[in-house]
């Protein structure tokens, strides 16, 4: 049995749904356990792309179960809509096979517009560029101890009760500080409780089931959302999302003990990206940077807009292996790259003066930073269709090699292509 844990190791997007996709063929249970539809992750099965914003990325495997763990912040109609889509495509979405905790918090509709107006309001340069999916709202009702659980939709009662009480406050606020319409609490209880009976069979106690899996010696998986530099504290804050995106929140996030953690595998782009506002030192406003995006097909998997592409940035990929306690890595896109006569990796900062291998903590303090870059001959080679580590050219594997070498963590996987057989087990 070996319990593994997928986390996104620079700012999201960085492959985690087709290296969870792929897991699953040796995992019985995948949970979920952190963020909200706020996620896109992409698999592709023999050309066919399939992107899920909520349930697990093990559900194409038919033999799994797939569970949303109580970290996780859930939008009902997205959730229905992500069943009903995949029914449509033939996937098994009963609940024999997917389940929700009871102790996941719910996105309710004014969070969608708290979310929103809240962005709208914000000034240039402050603005978070959220996905405006709700995902901090519900985050803060659930710490100020407001929010709606999935476990709720059995009692009306108390759906009425919580939404009433919630509004009172929100609606103030939309309609003096955010000048909006205020949300009317008895058409937004009873939307939700018009969706209750197709959710309730879904309703389960995931702590147990993942409890049980483990005693059968089954292997389970846990999927993370979103990346480390987005977490909430560690990330760069204030530019960050609402969840806890680091490995340890695998435990909480989903009702285990973190003894229970065998294998935490980083998901690592070959350069980075990164959707919405906040510091990025690798950035590349030029010609490459296009290029990265055009051939990395670099367009939000939520949102459509276009991701912000740099080099790969080893200072902030050491930092990810510190605070996960990466065991390995998946590389992926590293196909993406062809074609660029060199290839800059980020070994350090220039900071104040000084030369730091390690990411300044201060708030802000990311965007003061000067890379200081190392380079390597770039290729020219089709490699998407490699099979083995040992096909990929020589000068593809130099820069592997030298990625491992700096961030100090074996790569064990090396994607070349999106479709699940594009893929280097070492
Ligand atoms: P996630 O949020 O971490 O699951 O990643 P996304 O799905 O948002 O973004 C990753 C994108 O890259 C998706 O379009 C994938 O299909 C694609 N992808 C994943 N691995 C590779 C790879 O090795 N090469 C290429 N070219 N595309 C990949
Ligand atoms: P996956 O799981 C990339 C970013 C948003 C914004 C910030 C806060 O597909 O890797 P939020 O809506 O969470 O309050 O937005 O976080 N963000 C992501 N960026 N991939 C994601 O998920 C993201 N989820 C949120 O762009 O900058
Ligand atoms: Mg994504």
């Amino acid at each position: 049995m070996a319990n593994t844990v997928i986390i996104g190791a620079q700012w999201g997007d960085e492959g985690k749904g087709k290296i969870v996709d792929m897991l699953s063929a040796e995992s019985q249970v995948i949970v979920r356990f952190q963020g909200g539809n706020n996620a896109g992750h992409t698999i592709v099965v023999n050309g066919e792309q399939t992107i899920l914003h909520l349930i697990p990325s093990g559900i194409l495997h038919k033999n799994t179960l797939c569970l949303i763990g109580n970290g996780v912040v859930l939008d009902p109609e997205v959730f229905l809509s992500e069943i009903d889509a995949l029914a449509k495509s033939g996937v098994e979405v009963s609940p024999a096979r997917l389940g929700i905790s009871r102790k996941t918090h719910l996105i309710m509709p004014y969070h969608k517009i708290m979310d929103q107006a809240r962005e709208a309001a914000r000034s240039k340069g402050t603005k978070i560029g959220t996905t405006g999916r709700g995902i901090g709202p519900c985050y803060e009702d659930k710490a100020m101890r407001a929010g709606l659980r999935a476990g709720d939709l059995v009692d009306p009662d108390l759906v009425r009760a919580k939404v009433a009480r919630a509004l009172e406050e929100k609606n103030i606020l939309l309609r003096d500080l955010y000048k909006v319409d205020p949300v009317d609490p008895e058409a937004v209880a009873k939307g939700l409780l018009a969706l209750a009976p197709r959710l309730i069979p879904y309703l389960t106690d995931v702590e147990e089931h993942v409890a049980q899996a483990m005693k059968a010696g089954r292997n389970v998986l846990f999927e993370g959302a979103q990346g480390c530099h987005l977490d909430i504290d560690h990330g760069t804050y204030p530019f960050v999302t609402s969840s806890s995106t680091v490995s340890a929140n695998a435990a909480s996030g989903s009702g285990v003990g973190p003894n229970t953690l065998h294998r935490i595998v980083g998901i690592v782009k070959a350069y980075t990206t990164r959707v919405g506002s906040g510091p990025f030192p690798t950035e590349l406003e030029d010609e490459t940077g296009e290029i990265l995006r055009k051939n990395g097909h670099e367009f939000g998997a939520t949102t459509g807009r276009p991701r912000r592409c740099g080099w790969f940035d080893a200072v902030i990929l050491r930092e990810s292996v510190r605070l996960n306690g990466l065991t390995d890595v998946a590389l992926t896109k590293l196909d993406v790259l062809r074609g660029l006569p060199v290839l800059r990796i980020c070994n350090g900062y220039s900071y104040e003066g000084r030369t730091l291998d390690y990411p300044p903590q201060g708030e802000g303090s990311l965007g003061k930073v000067t890379p200081v870059y190392e380079e390597m001959p770039g290729f020219d080679d089709d490699i998407s269709a490699c099979k083995s580590y040992a096909d990929l050219p020589e000068k593809v594997r130099a820069y592997v090699n030298r990625l491992e070498t700096i961030i100090g963590v074996h790569i064990s996987i090396v994607s070349v292509g999106p479709d699940r057989e594009q893929t280097i087990v070492r």
